[in-house]
């Protein structure tokens, strides 16, 4: 059995895990004002693969590790490998950038891997995961961002994130003044269609317009409160398997997002056309101003893929709800 510098027993490499990227069904923005908002796992996933390096750096698909160009892998490996010289190999279904989580699952499937490889998880530990996962986001967005992508990307399925107490809480995340509740959510068998813009939205920037909008009107604030009334509906009708209402809830929230000003034309015009091919709702996904659109289907999800697709988009379809992060060798 290979030993680390301090005399630890680790795993024999190569040892791989995955984890699922992520699309938020209801609640983005609102969230931030302490509205509660709902996070699915989707079926694209992140692998990384970590063996024993050789030589006097680390590195990542060949290329020495650095902080500068992989800011993620680079903290993990600093944190859970110290002193170390690892030999990662990455492997990503979640396109970057879109808002489906890609950073989020990257981090998450890292950690478990070198968790497991240090012998420092027991196995269906996930909250020694998310949590971990979380600092390493915190440090490489400069202390912005909630636990919500390392949460649901850890966890899997659906998750509630709120500064209430909902039904089946998995784990509480403090920093500083602000606190988030992350729980289970159950989810029927439901299938969404994800379409990407290629847009390229900056979370932080549409993050300050609403603040910004949010603190000056009270028609703000108002779309907010909306918001989470969607967000309750979409529970509400998850928790009842009412595909129809939930359709409701996100075409509303929609709605509530084009008011704030974070939608896009090129946003409208893929929910519009999904509308139009049957979806039961269709909305932006995570903070807009660009990145991906959902659209919630019943039935054959190909009609609706091909005409989110003509409208400049790129498609997949995904079940809702998906397994965390796990591991894929046979340990
Ligand atoms: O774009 P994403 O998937 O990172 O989602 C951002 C969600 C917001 O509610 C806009 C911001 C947040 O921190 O919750």
């Amino acid at each position: 059995m290979p030993r680390a510098p301090d005399g630890r027993a680790f795993m024999p490499t190569p040892v791989t895990s995955s984890a699922p990227g992520k699309v938020i069904l209801l609640g983005e923005h609102a969230v931030v004002f302490g509205e509660p908002a709902i996070a699915v796992a989707i079926n694209k996933r992140t692998r990384v693969k970590v063996t024993d390096g050789e030589g006097d750096v680390s590195r990542v698909n060949g290329f020495p590790l650095s902080k500068q160009y992989h800011v993620h892998l680079a903290l993990a490996v600093e944190r859970l490998a110290p002193g170390e010289v690892v030999d990662l190999v990455t492997e990503s279904q979640v396109v970057s950038a879109a808002g489906t989580g890609s950073s989020a699952a990257l981090t998450v499937a890292v950690v478990h891997a070198l968790l497991r490889r240090a012998g420092k998880l027991v196995p269906g530990d996930e909250e020694t995961v998310a949590r971990e996962a979380y600092e390493i986001e915190w440090l490489a967005q400069n202390g912005r961002g909630s636990p919500t992508d390392t949460s649901v990307a850890t966890h899997g399925h659906g998750v509630i994130v709120a500064e209430e107490a909902f039904d089946e809480l998995l784990w509480t995340v403090k920093k500083g003044p602000r606190r988030w509740r992350l729980h289970h959510l159950d989810l029927p068998p439901m299938t969404l269609v994800v379409g990407n813009t290629h847009e390229r939205g900056r979370t932080m920037e549409q993050v300050a317009k609403v603040g910004r909008f949010v603190k000056q009107s009270g028609f703000g604030r108002e779309i907010i409160r909306d918001l989470g009334v969607a967000t309750r509906q979409g529970l509400v009708a998850l928790a009842s398997g009412d595909a129809i209402a939930l359709g409701d809830a996100m075409d509303r929230a929609q709605n509530g997002l084009e008011t704030l000003g974070v939608s896009t034309r090129k946003l409208e015009r893929a929910c519009a056309a999904a509308r139009d091919a049957g979806a039961l709702g269709a909305k932006l996904t995570g903070s807009g101003g660009g990145g991906s659109m959902i659209a919630l289907v019943q039935g054959d999800p190909l009609p609706i893929a091909k005409a989110i697709n003509r409208t400049g988009c790129s498609v997949f379809v995904t079940a809702l709800g998906v397994e965390g992060v796990r591991a894929e060798d046979k340990r």
